[in-house]
């Protein structure tokens, strides 16, 4: 069995990690990097630190619009899979090389398995919400992390080839988890001790590319009366210099506002376990916080991940400062239930794959 695994954009390495570990020995894998990340703090040091082995092909797709760099993936993918027929593409998450994937393969009528599906936002705004509905509906299997992915899937009538296997994420932080440093060299630097600061990403489209909502979101990291360490996308630094927001920025009004360039998968890992909060609008954060016990406050007006909202780990606060800060305020629950499955959806996931080939 040969299957083509198509990677692109930083969290999609650390999903891919485990699956390309399970898969080694059993299936043969040819992987695809489209490039849609290229820094080499955005791409080459998770390759390096997840032993992921270099990509048979690299598309160098870029960046650009939203049409401008799937369609560069489009046809970059469709490509290699006309020169190699695999018995099936595996694609991850929701971005455009996930949705660019799943249509060069279903066109070419090469069986297309989406590992994370069934996540809903609900919210049609979000580039990442589109991409997760077309991937789900051109692909024949479909891992889903949760049951309530599963129910989502049945709700929009897609039940054939749905498996429930659990997160990878957790499968690829339980390998992690050992290896992280807490508290993390990177903090003790900045003169921070564990659970004496909060750690802080923003990226989303939403929250940068309007310039009064990114202020807000400045305006509520100054606002912490905690230190906050925020690792910068290179998306967001753009916007922050172009809405003139980053000088001034580490002097926050209450709370000094520590700016670092992108930082790699472990050194978050580490930070994370150390920080009294994290508060993020990333996906992925507000699971590995929940995993690692840290409690999250997602500048969000909703998630993919209901289940740590339900479990009282996450709170959605938009970019409403008074509530981020009435959040963190609060006290974190007892209870941390599995959600996610057992560590073990990599090799749920490849059984599925070899059955259905
Ligand atoms: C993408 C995904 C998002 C995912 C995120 C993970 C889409 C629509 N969005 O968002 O779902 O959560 O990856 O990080 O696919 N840039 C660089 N260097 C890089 C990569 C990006 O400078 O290595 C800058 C460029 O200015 C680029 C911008 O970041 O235009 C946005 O990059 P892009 O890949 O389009 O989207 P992300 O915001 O990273």
């Amino acid at each position: 069995v040969r299957i083509v695994s198509v990677v692109g954009a930083r969290p999609q390495f650390v999903k891919a990690a485990p699956v390309s570990a399970a898969l080694a020995g059993r299936v043969d894998e040819v992987m695809i990097h489209t490039g849609q990340h290229y820094d080499p703090e955005m791409s080459d040091t998770f390759f390096a630190e997840l032993g992921l082995a270099e990509p048979l092909h690299h598309l160098g797709a870029g960046s650009g619009s939203h049409a401008e760099q799937t369609a560069r993936i489009l046809t970059g993918v469709e490509r290699v899979l006309q020169d190699d027929r695999p018995d099936a593409v595996l694609v991850y998450g929701d971005t455009n090389s996930t949705i660019a994937a799943a249509l060069a393969a279903a066109k070419l009528h090469v069986p297309v398995a989406h590992v994370e599906a069934g996540l809903r936002s609900f919210d049609r705004g979000m580039p990442e919400e589109l991409n997760r509905v077309v991937t789900d509906h051109l692909s024949s299997l479909l891992f889903a992390p949760s049951p309530v992915a599963v129910d989502n899937l049945r709700a929009e009538g897609v039940t054939s080839g749905v498996h429930m296997v659990g997160d990878v994420m957790v499968d690829a932080l339980l390998r992690a988890r050992d290896r992280v440093a807490v508290p993390h060299p990177v903090a003790t630097a900045l003169g921070l001790r564990a659970g004496e600061y909060a750690v802080a990403t923003v990226h989303r489209a939403a929250t940068t590319d309007d310039p009064a909502r990114l202020r807000l979101a400045v305006e509520l990291l100054s606002r912490l009366e905690l230190p906050v360490i925020f690792a910068v996308h290179p998306r967001t630094r753009g916007a922050l210099e172009r809405a003139g927001l980053l000088d001034g920025m580490e002097r926050g009004e209450s709370s000094v506002v520590h700016l670092l360039p992108p930082v790699s998968y472990l050194t978050m890992i580490g930070l994370m376990a150390g920080a009294r909060a994290v508060l993020t609008d990333s996906g992925g954060m507000q699971k590995e916080a929940y995993l690692l016990g840290t409690p999250c406050v997602t500048l969000r007006d909703q998630t993919e991940w209901v289940e740590t909202v339900e479990a009282g780990w996450n709170t959605l606060v938009g970019l409403d400062a008074a509530r981020a800060r009435a959040a963190l305020a609060s006290r974190a629950p007892l209870e941390r239930p599995e959600l996610y499955g057992d560590g073990h959806a990599a090799e749920r996931i490849v059984d599925a794959l070899l059955a259905g080939c």
